[in-house]
This record gives C-alpha cells, structure tokens and sequence, in this order.
C-alpha cells in the first residue's frame, strides 16, 4: 500500500520531536519514531549505495550493532537509492567485501529507501552546498520518548568515527541517569560534572553541600567520581 508523503523540507533541532514518517526499508515497513518508543534509536544517512566510505561505514556500523543493542539502542539507515540497490548493496558487502578484518558481514538493521528524498528532506539530510542529490552523513540520536538529543553531520568525503557515535550514546544516557554533565572526551569511569548554577541552586549552596567525593576547581567547576561499573549497569540491558 503506497501512501503519499508531503514533500517538508525542515532542518530539525536539538530538542525537537523527531519528525514522523512511514518508509520502506530492507527489513519492511516502519513507522517512525512510534515504532522505537521505548528505546533509543540512531538515524543515520549515508550518500550512496556501492561506494567506498558508505561500505566501510555499514561494515563498521554493522559489527557493532550488538553493542548499541546492549545499550538499549536501535540503527535505521537511509539513503536516496532504492531498495533493489539497498538489498544488491548489501548483498554484496556480505558475500564479497573482506575489510579491516571483518568479513561476512551482514546488515541486519533497516535501511530506508528514499528515492522521492521526503525523509532526507524533512531530517535536513540533503544540504544544496554539499550536494543536491546526496544527503550528506547525518547522525541523529533519538530519545526513547521520540526527542532528538544529539545531530552530528559529517561530508561525503570524511567516515564517520563509530567509537565516537557509541561514546555520544551512553554519555546522554548517563547524564539522563545520573543528572551530570560529562566534559571534554569523557569515557565511563572518568569523573563527571556536577550540574551547573542556576540547574540546582546557587554556587554557594553547591559549595556548601560539596560531596566528599566532590573536586571544585572554581565555584563554576566541579566533577566528581562516577564508577565505571555504574555507568555500566544503568546503560547495558541486564
Ligand atoms: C563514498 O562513500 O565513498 C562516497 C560517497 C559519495 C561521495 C563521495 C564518497
């Protein structure tokens, strides 16, 4: 049953409800986000089927897919190619690419086909500067409530960095869990930051209830200890 989608072009927002579609994809239909309620979900768009950078991304992306799974996290892909590309693709990435030590590898994840460009349209995927036809690689970190939390837009030259993607992952799920702010590079295990003025009263209340685990380097900066195996257990399913 073919339904007509309105052609919107919108560039959404940090905070915004992640826009609603219906779509094709590899593993059948979806109804986006009402069918990821409840779990984290990854929207990501690659340029092109059959090219090198999107090969060595979906081969990367696909071997971790386990992992984003244990953090309660779902991948959708799209491109603008169809869905016999999506699936001769994909095909061929299992049967004949060997790369960096993965080989066999099979994309188990859906993969949106968007020929009419209405959901790269309407996530601002296709960006005129960079390319009218292609959508640029865009990362979109959906909530389980459906809000979008994090965008990272890489150009079609320049693979994506998946370490980095997973650390984005569990990072919001650890400041939503624990109330903290994470700094520069932090990993699970590194200190984290207590939240700032204004988000819990003044500085001189926080710096009168300062934790004895607390390390103030200004009344604005304060982190404190975070085990690793917290982190662990609040994001990774059970
Ligand atoms: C690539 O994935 O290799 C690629 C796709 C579109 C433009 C440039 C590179």
């Amino acid at each position: 049953m073919e339904e007509k989608q309105e052609q919107v072009v919108s560039m959404p927002r940090i905070g915004d409800p992640a826009p609603a579609f219906k779509a094709v994809t590899t593993q059948g239909e979806i109804n986006f986000p009402a069918d990821y309620k409840g779990e984290w979900v990854i929207l990501f768009s690659h340029p092109a089927d059959f090219t090198p950078v999107c090969t060595s991304e979906f081969m990367t992306f696909a071997s971790m897919e386990k992992q984003f799974d244990q953090a309660n996290c779902k991948l959708v892909g799209l491109s603008v190619d169809g869905l016999y590309s999506h699936i001769a693709w994909l095909r061929t990435i299992k049967e004949k690419i060997e790369y960096k030590g993965m080989k066999d590898v099979e994309v188990k994840f859906p993969l949106i086909e968007d020929i009419t460009m209405n959901v790269a349209n309407l996530y601002g995927m296709i960006q005129p500067g960079e390319d009218n036809t292609k959508a640029v690689r865009a990362v979109f970190f959906i909530d389980p409530k459906g809000i979008i939390r994090t965008i990272i837009y890489y150009p079609l030259s320049l693979g994506r960095n998946f370490d980095e993607i997973y650390r984005v992952l569990v990072a919001l799920q650890t400041a939503d869990q624990f109330g903290i702010a994470t700094p520069a590079d932090w990993r699970p295990g590194d200190d984290v930051i207590v939240p700032p003025a204004g988000s819990c009263g003044s500085a001189k209340d926080r710096m009168d209830a300062k934790e004895d685990d607390m390390h103030c380097y200004d009344w604005f900066f304060c982190t404190k200890k975070l085990d690793k195996e917290k982190v662990l257990d609040a994001v990774l399913k059970k």
